[in-house]
Parts: structure tokens; sequence; C-alpha cells
């Protein structure tokens, strides 16, 4: 293998740039040349690939997003977007593609490897942390982290005012980042789509949480389950206490990718290009007990991911 390609797809997260710096390094060093695909997929179909180098990787370790670019396509999953991309990797004369991405992103790169034969490792890069077989994905640690410090943010104000805050967090339909931050950030409450929740037992909690002394609380909901401004007219109209919704949006998205995920993505993207170069194709690099290791992408797909029930109850108790 001479050549490698790599594209970032689906939502940014922080650390994917880590992950590209580390790939063009470790193709280099490994004397392979290494092409970088933008927007995702699409430009994959537009033919929008070209070669890179060391130096343009210079100072991206700690960038949020992508200087790649990304996108979210469907075309690629039809026979016109494969064979394109498949001629367009062809004529670069790539014969190995590192995907940078979440789950869509995986399953589009094991149908192409499946049709059209083309080596594809795939690295886990998802602030959701909804890719199973890995601990964690790219990005998760660096949005739980600006979660938790949103959290610690509005928890000023809401002691200062006795008021009650739903604070919604990102995560598609998954609660991974509601109970990483819910946890963290000392929330009374939290609500995830993996759980069924009950609004009455929550206004109870709160107003047994008031009667205790605590005049402030806050809810964490996760995107999948419910919304911020619902849960907070609820709580309003069945408690009487002053309620603020917050959606925190896309600032989970960006930002400087912290340490953890730094690390990872590096150790990720030397990782890929051995996995190519060394035959083990259309497989996914994953960080499991704080080491490197890697599973056929076949078993990634097949393999869904459960939430850590441990650790919602731990919230619970914590939340007294
Ligand atoms: O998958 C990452 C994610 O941030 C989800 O948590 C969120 O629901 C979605 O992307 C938002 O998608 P978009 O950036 O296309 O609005």
């Amino acid at each position: 293998m001479e050549r490698i390609a790599i594209l970032t797809s689906g939502g940014d997260a922080p650390g994917m740039n880590a992950a590209i710096r580390a790939i063009v390094r470790a193709g280099l060093g490994s004397g392979v040349r290494v092409f970088g695909v933008r927007h995702g997929f699409i430009g994959l179909i537009e033919n929008e690939i070209r070669e890179m180098n060391s130096i343009e990787v210079g100072g991206i370790i700690g960038r949020g997003g992508t200087v790649l670019r990304t996108g979210r396509t469907e075309r690629f999953r039809t026979e016109e977007g494969m064979s394109r991309s498949f001629e367009n990797l062809k004529n670069c004369g790539v014969d190995g593609l590192v995907v940078i991405g979440g789950d869509g992103s995986m399953r589009g790169a094991y149908e192409f490897h499946q049709k059209y034969g083309m080596p594809v490792v795939c690295i886990p890069a998802s602030i959701d942390n909804d890719i199973s077989c890995t601990d964690v994905s790219i990005g998760f640690d660096t949005a739980v982290n600006t979660a938790v410090d949103a959290i610690d943010k509005i928890r000023d104000t809401a002691y200062s005012h006795d008021r009650v805050f739903v604070i919604e967090v990102m995560g598609r339909f998954n609660g991974f980042i509601a109970v990483e931050a819910g946890l963290s950030g000392g929330a009374e409450g939290i609500i995830i789509p993996e759980i069924p929740f009950d609004l009455d037992e929550i206004c109870d909690r709160l107003r047994s949480a008031y009667e205790r002394g605590k005049h402030s609380s806050i809810i964490v909901v996760a995107e999948g389950a419910a919304k911020a401004f619902e849960v907070g007219t609820y709580i309003k109209q069945h408690t009487g206490f002053e309620v603020r919704p917050v959606v925190l949006g896309h600032i989970q998205r960006g930002g400087s990718p912290t340490a953890f995920d730094r690390v990872i993505a590096t150790h990720m993207g030397a990782e890929a290009v051995q996995l190519l170069l060394h035959g083990e194709h259309c497989t996914m690099v994953g960080w499991t007990a704080n080491e490197i290791c890697w599973i056929p992408l076949k078993q990634v797909l097949e393999t869904p991911r459960k939430i850590d029930t441990e650790r919602l109850l731990l919230a619970e108790v914590m939340a007294q």
C-alpha cells in the first residue's frame, strides 16, 4: 500500500484534527503518501482529493473542528456515489481509506469495502459517544467538559436567584453526554432517552429538596429524550418554582480538544495507518481500558451501545 486517503464525515468532533495530523505524520513516516478528502463523502464523490504534507498539519492538534471539512450526505450510499468515489480514489492511486466519523460514516465505509473491496479503517469520532466496541469516541471528553463548564456557570445564577434550570444537551438519540455531564455537574436530575422518566416524580424530588433547604436545582435533559422548554414549563406549572430552560446546542461541538481527546486521537490515527499497512482492513480502531485496540467493523456495527445505568444511579444518590 503506497497511498492512503483520509476523510472526516458527519458531525465534527473536537480531536478530529489531532487524528488527521497523526495519520499524515505516521503515514509519511512509514513511507506512504497521504491524501486528504474535503467535505467528507461528498468530496469523495466530487473528487475533492489532494495530497497532504507534514507542514500543513503543524499546529492543528489543538484546533476544534476539522481542517478537511465534513458533511452529511445520502448520495454516497447510492451506486453512482460509490462508483464515482471508487474511480476518484483509483485515479489518485489511493489504495486505502481512513474514515473519521460516527456511526453513519462507518456504515458507509463498511458498504464501500463490501462492494468495492477498498481497504478501510475507521476512527470513532462523535461527541455523542454512541459507537460501540470502544469506551470513548473522539470528541466526547471535550463535549462533556464544555457542558460541565456551562452547568457550573448556570449553577451560580441558579443559586443567586433560587431558580430551577433545565439544561438540554446534545447526544442525538443517546444520553451519554447527559449522564456524564449531569454526574460531573452535580445535577439534581438527569433525563435520557434510554430510560423512561416521570416528570411528576421529578417535581416531587424538587419540592422535597426545596423543603430540605436546596432552593436551586439543575435538571440535565438529553435532546433525544425531551426539550428543555417543555420540561421547564411542566415543572413551573406543577411546582410554582421559577424555572429557566437552556439549550447548549452546538457549543458542545466546538472548542479546543482536551488533552485526553488529543492523546486518543493521536494513538488512533497512528494505529489506523498500521492497520492499513498490515492488511487489517475493514476494521475500527478503539480505545478500551485505557489502551488502543481494534475491532472488525462488522462487529462494531452489529453491537448496540448500552448506557451505564450504574452511573445514573450514582448521580441520583449524589443529588440528595
Ligand atoms: O451527532 C453529533 C450531533 O451534534 C448530535 O448530538 C446532534 O443532534 C447533531 O449532531 C446535530 O446535527 P447538525 O450539526 O447537523 O445540526
